[in-house]
């Protein structure tokens, strides 16, 4: 068995992040996205890993993934899924594989998907129930066995929206070479299962357990840190001075919080600075970043992003690698606020 991880996107949705950088290797939780697949797949026994890049991605996904052992095939242009999995054919050779889509998260991995992939079946794919499937892959089931797949559906045929894992014996490669570009001109991957089940092959569909996050939009990535933080072993290596930490922290190596209170689960990157500041639930402060005399909560701080001198609490807020917000005295300062019924608040 081999694992095929996608990370040739575009990303358009999460930029202005992806402008600079792929969108599996922001850093969610302290690690970069596309971490999480390779520890999945080498959890289930995949060994031999290939990671799809484009001309775009290659350079810092190669830097995210130092030390994995894993190998690259270029994709020159992101032209669908299944134009992926096609430009892997050398490397796939007649092996079974795991497509795993670099931006995904599955919180129980993904062990239960190839334990379905039993002699006789084409193809597994992970399914989730979700509450709006118009925007998904759709797949209406007899039983566990997938009879059709649509893609986005006005009028979805089911609640079961397909998530970012499959697991294919060699004979999908066959028509993959065969697919045309749809609508939207990309190949497909859900054109390939339909050609598969077309063809008589046994696909089958496997719920997936726990929580699924796609990282396709601003909110997913902080939702994926919040999911991600709570699993966190705590644990302090870097220095803590005069400081409180309260519930799942971790401190980093290198990494000094002085004189600041940590609310967990947080994570504070290695050789970051936390100092006189308040480091509320769901943060995660990049390796080398600062945080100091400010207050940060739901956030994510990337690799030396800076947050100084900031006296009102930044909330839900995304920071790339090297951003800055910083406060002057004498500017302007703004509260926005969503307050509820019966709500009091004190403006000191
Ligand atoms: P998508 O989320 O469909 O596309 P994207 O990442 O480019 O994002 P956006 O829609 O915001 O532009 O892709 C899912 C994963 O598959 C993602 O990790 C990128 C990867 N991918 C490829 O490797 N090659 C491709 O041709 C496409 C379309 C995606």
């Amino acid at each position: 068995m081999k694992g095929l991880i996608l990370a040739a996107g575009r990303g358009t949705r999460l930029r202005p992040l992806t402008h600079t950088r792929p969108k599996p290797a922001i850093r969610v939780a302290g690690r970069p996205i596309i971490h999480y697949a390779v520890e999945n797949l080498l959890e289930a026994g995949v060994r031999e890993i290939g990671v799809v890049v484009s001309p775009e991605t290659e350079r810092d996904l190669k830097v995210a993934l130092e030390g994995y052992p894993v190998r690259y095939v270029l994709q020159e242009e992101p032209q669908g899924l299944a134009h992926a999995v096609d430009v892997a054919r050398d490397f796939l050779g007649e092996s079974p594989f795991v497509l795993y889509l670099g931006d995904n998260l599955f919180q129980k991995g993904i062990r239960r998907f190839l334990e379905a992939f039993k002699p006789g079946v084409s193809a597994v794919i992970a399914l989730v129930r979700v509450e709006d499937p118009r925007q998904f892959g759709v797949a209406v089931l007899e039983g566990n066995r997938v009879v059709r797949l649509l893609e986005k559906p006005k009028d979805p045929p089911s609640d079961l929206a397909v998530a970012g894992v499959y697991v294919f014996s060699p004979e999908v490669l066959e028509v993959v070479r065969g697919l045309k570009p749809s609508a939207r001109g990309e190949y497909e991957i859900t054109d390939a299962i339909q050609g598969l089940i077309d063809r008589g092959k046994t696909v089958v569909g496997v719920e997936v357990e726990g929580w699924w996050k796609d990282t396709g939009r601003h909110q997913d990535l902080l939702d994926a840190n919040r999911l991600l933080l709570e699993e966190l072993t705590p644990k302090v290596e870097g220095d803590v001075v005069e400081s409180q930490l309260t519930g799942r922290v971790v401190v980093e190596k290198g990494a000094k919080v002085v004189r600041s209170t940590v609310i967990g689960p947080a994570h504070i990157g290695a050789g970051a600075v936390v100092e006189e500041a308040f480091v509320g639930p769901f943060t995660s402060v990049g390796p080398r970043a600062r945080v100091v005399r400010s207050e940060v909560e739901y956030s994510l701080l990337e690799e030396e992003a800076v947050v100084e001198e900031v006296r009102l609490r930044l909330q839900e807020c995304i920071l790339g690698v090297r951003a800055e917000v910083k406060s002057r005295d004498g500017l302007p300062r703004a509260h926005r606020l969503i307050l509820g019924d019966l709500s009091q608040v004190e403006l000191a």
